[in-house]
């Protein structure tokens, strides 16, 4: 079976202490998960040690980062390198958040080079995809998604593709406690699906977790998670509430 993930994205958010003290109250709750369902914690750079060693004897959770740079090492002051995240044990790393193409004109061409940087350090990419509002009411939004995915992903071999976890996150239901229905997450997550089938065949494609983004919370998540190609959420705002947080893992499938 397909993993199946909760992944909290804390985004610019909580002091050190506040984000220990969560995780802490996270992993005493002791919520219960099948070897397929994973959690993870996407947590600012200066906290990944911390939230490292938080999970180190948890066989469930893991720590991502949320960003890394395209260039493997260098001149790049205040940027931080693939290589320096698998330095200190970093598994997974969210990369094409829509916030970090919106505010820092991130492009598909530099995900791919992210990508590829990140694959050879054997970090998975948590990839971000999604349309904005104006795609989505002029209809176009498969093609939107699809370019994302052509443009970032289409260079890599079937085996290298098989490491990726995508996130499907609709621009116009980050942070506006507006989610796209059941029925809307379903229907571009088998979208992407059968893009990544097209491309990289179906055995790559079914062994590949799509998460949903966009106002994910406890009392959404047990039915947005229910769509077949729907494998967990990407949860922003309500990451940073345990309660919240809890709800979500239990919705996982
Ligand atoms: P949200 O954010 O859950 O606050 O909408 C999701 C995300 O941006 O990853």
């Amino acid at each position: 079976m397909r993993k199946q993930i909760a992944a909290a994205n804390w985004k610019m958010n909580l002091t050190y202490q506040q984000g220990e003290k969560l995780l802490d109250e996270i992993l005493k709750a002791k919520t219960p998960l099948d070897f397929h369902q994973h959690v993870i914690f996407a947590v600012p750079f200066p906290y990944l040690i911390m939230a490292n060693s938080e999970v180190a004897n948890e066989s469930n959770y893991s720590v991502a980062a949320q960003n890394c740079h395209h260039k493997k090492s260098g001149a790049f002051t205040g940027e931080v390198a693939p290589e320096m995240l698998y330095s200190i044990g970093i598994k997974y790393c969210i990369i094409g958040h829509s916030e970090r193409r919106e505010y820092f004109n991130e492009t598909n061409a530099q995900l791919a080079e992210k990508i590829d940087l990140l694959l050879g350090q054997g970090i998975q990419p948590i990839f971000c995809c999604g349309e904005p509002l104006s795609i989505r009411e002029a209809g176009s939004q498969n093609s939107y998604v699809e370019t994302q995915l052509a443009e970032s992903l289409f260079h890599l071999q079937p085996e290298q593709a098989e490491k990726l976890i995508i996130a499907y996150e609709p621009i116009w239901a980050i942070g506006t406690g507006k989610t796209a229905s059941a029925e809307q997450a379903q229907e571009m997550h088998a979208h992407i699906r059968a893009v990544l089938k097209e491309k990289f065949g179906n055995d790559i494609a079914d062994s590949i977790s799509i998460l949903y983004g966009g106002s994910v919370k406890g009392a959404n998540a047990r039915e947005i998670f229910n769509g077949e190609d729907v494998d967990g959420g990407l949860v922003g705002g309500a990451s940073l509430v345990k309660e919240e947080f809890i709800a979500i893992m239990e919705a996982l499938k």
